[in-house]
């Protein structure tokens, strides 16, 4: 595994995605990809499947320790008292006493990012979490969450893959030395289909949708990958043994530019 420093954080670049992996299959999939060698795993509390990451981590018998944990507090409960509640819930059903980090999962314009930064940062203070960040913040935002927060950001959490250009969101977290990391880096599926990467993927005997995550960790990005199906976990972690060109890198960029989310 390879990892990512980003003010004070050491971030495996690969993480596991568990949006919309419930139940049985979330537990299976988190226990099999911990097994497997991921580190990172990716969850929030909108996904209302933590209680079943814990107990995937826990059916693993990998140590905590090893384990690099993310959780998302949702944009309704950014209000400070709230916020707090929340990560408190997130922490009782994961049943840890911390996440490797926390994030906001997505801004709020109806409630004063000071007041919702200065929770963050608390969580970090209280112990709750070693480490905090952002998700889907733009340029200004990023600049407005620095300028507020007390404890250091370490990534922002974006969309991120062949279809959409990022660069400007790269530039300014790099910047200030925060990470990006890349979600829906398989374009919900959408990249494991295209033409242009499965031409790049076997010159090097590698599958299009490793080529588009290759793509961002080349980028600088770390990306977490989701899959319901335990043969694509080895797959998606086989990303670390063949390097892009200088022309393959730019060819790839250059899909990006009509600027497609997925969402
Ligand atoms: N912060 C945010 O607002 C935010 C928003 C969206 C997502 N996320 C996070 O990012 C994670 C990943 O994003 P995502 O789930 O939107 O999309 P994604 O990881 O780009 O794509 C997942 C889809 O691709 C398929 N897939 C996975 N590996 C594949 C492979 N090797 N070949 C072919 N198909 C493959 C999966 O199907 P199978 O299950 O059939 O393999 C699934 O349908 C999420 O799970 C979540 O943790 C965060």
């Amino acid at each position: 595994m390879e990892f990512v420093e980003a003010n004070g954080a050491r971030i495996p670049s690969v993480g596991l995605g568990t949006w919309d992996l419930r139940g049985r299959t979330c537990t299976r999939i988190v226990e099999r990809a911990l097994q497997l060698g991921y580190c990172h795993i990716d969850t929030a509390e909108m996904y209302e499947n933590e209680r079943e990451v814990g107990e995937g981590l826990r059916a693993s018998g990998v140590k905590r320790s090893e384990v690099f944990i993310t959780t998302k507090i949702w944009p309704t409960h950014f209000a400070p008292r709230d916020f707090e509640r929340s990560t408190k819930e997130c922490l009782k059903r994961l049943r840890l006493s911390e996440v490797d980090l926390l994030l906001m999962h997505w801004p709020n314009p109806r409630i004063p990012l000071a007041e919702t930064m200065g929770a963050l940062c608390n969580m970090k203070q209280a112990g709750l979490t070693q480490h905090i960040g952002i998700s889907n913040f733009t340029v200004p935002l990023i600049s407005e969450a620095l300028a507020l927060a007390t404890e250091p950001l370490v990534t922002d959490q974006i969309e991120w893959h062949p279809y959409l250009d990022q660069s400007e969101i790269a530039a300014a977290c790099r910047k200030h030395g925060l990470a990006v990391t890349a979600y829906s880096p398989i374009a919900r599926g959408k990249a494991s289909r295209d033409k242009v990467l499965s031409t790049i993927g076997a010159e090097h005997g590698k599958s299009a949708g490793q080529v588009s995550l290759r793509f961002l960790i080349q980028e600088g990005a770390i990306v977490i990958p989701r899959t319901s199906k335990v043969e694509r976990l080895r797959e998606n972690l086989a990303i670390f043994d063949f390097v892009l060109t200088k022309n393959e890198m730019a060819e790839i960029r250059r899909l990006g530019a009509a600027h497609q989310s997925v969402l």
